[in-house]
């Protein structure tokens, strides 16, 4: 079963458009699609962003939701502090709303 990070249930499942997307201090605003993970979206767009497991356990890809609302399938390396800070695995977080804030550098 899934779990779901993030701002209020009232606007959840929305159709995904956009992901704003800040790594190495800079913001990037790129496509992301239903059902796509933002980790995917964010290669589609050439951002290098980091990874390794790509299967939600080693946690190389979290990044901070700073707006909007994912859900993961897979979160095995999340810790209880990675919840409470709305730390994502962006290699399995999907979208949930139209668009996201998502920061790799407050993690
Ligand atoms: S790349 Fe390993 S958890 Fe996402």
């Amino acid at each position: 079963m899934g779990v779901k990070i993030g701002t209020s249930d009232s606007i959840e499942n929305e159709t995904p458009e956009s992901v704003t997307i800040r790594i190495n201090g800079k913001e990037h605003k790129v496509p992301c699609v239903e059902g796509q993970t933002i980790f995917n979206a964010a290669m589609r767009s050439k951002l290098e962003p980091p990874a390794s497991c790509v299967g939600g356990v080693c946690g190389t890809c979290m990044a901070r939701l700073v707006e909007g609302r994912i859900e993961m399938e897979n979160f095995d390396a999340m810790h209880e502090d990675d919840f409470k800070n709305k730390n994502i695995l962006t290699c399995q977080a999907v979208l949930l709303t139209k668009t996201a804030v998502i920061d790799y550098d407050a993690c």
